[in-house]
């Protein structure tokens, strides 16, 4: 398991990093979702969702400033086995100085600035179809349904086809893709009716595994 230098460090950086969500998202109201960074107590309820060793391999969709992301990281993910996919440049660029500096002796950050309806495009060949986990809080609930089929499509091309799952955290008890029922069991693993705005964390597996995860 991986320690987090829980300091002032952290302290500063989570000061920063609300600062600049606000900033973007007085910019890209929509593409963010929400004004500030997901809590901590969502962030690590989401991330005791996955079942990690040194070699689960996880691809992280809007990640944003990192908020989750430390909580992957301090769940156990190995860095080298994590991506970490942000369409917004300058939030791309804060996460990995901040990642660097937090994880000084480990290998550089693989943080990408990238649409994730590219998925497949944007990740090395060698992880297609190995990913374990797509991590995903890209607000799709305010997305136009062709949009949020693309993302969800890109998804499935780089998971694992025979175990990968998406887990989605979004504010919305209602699943944002209820529309493709038909391809995916979709399963509300955690209802955090506490958090402000009461957080959900769904859990998407495509229907044709051989066996039921949910
Ligand atoms: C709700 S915020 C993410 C919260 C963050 N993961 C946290 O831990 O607090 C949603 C993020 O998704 C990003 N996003 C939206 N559409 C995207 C897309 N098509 N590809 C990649 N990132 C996207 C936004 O820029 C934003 O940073």
């Amino acid at each position: 398991m991986t320690s987090l230098p829980y300091s002032t460090t952290i302290k500063s950086l989570v000061t920063e990093e609300n600062r600049l969500f606000f900033k973007q998202w007085l910019k890209s109201p929509i593409q963010l979702g929400t004004f500030a960074p997901i809590s901590l107590k969502l962030a690590h309820l989401a991330a005791n969702q996955l079942d990690i060793t040194d070699k689960t391999t996880i691809v992280e969709i809007g990640a944003a400033t990192g908020r989750l992301t430390r909580a992957l990281l301090a769940k156990g993910v190995n860095i080298n086995k994590l991506a970490m996919v942000e369409l917004d440049q300058t939030m791309s660029e804060f996460l990995k100085a901040s990642l660097s500096d937090l994880y000084q002796s480990k290998a550089q950050p693989n943080v990408i600035h990238g649409n994730a309806e590219a998925l497949p495009e944007l990740l090395p060949t060698s992880w297609i179809g190995k990913v374990d986990y797509v991590v995903s809080t890209i607000p799709l609930a305010y997305m136009e349904e062709t949009m949020r089929e693309r993302i969800i499509q890109a998804a499935l091309d780089v998971l694992n086809p025979e175990t990968g799952s998406i887990l989605h955290v979004t504010y919305s008890p209602v699943s944002p893709i209820k529309f493709m029922e038909g391809e995916l069991l979709q399963k509300r693993a955690v209802s955090l009716w506490s958090n402000i705005p009461p957080g959900f964390v769904w859990r998407f597996t495509p229907k044709h595994y051989p066996h039921d995860f949910l």
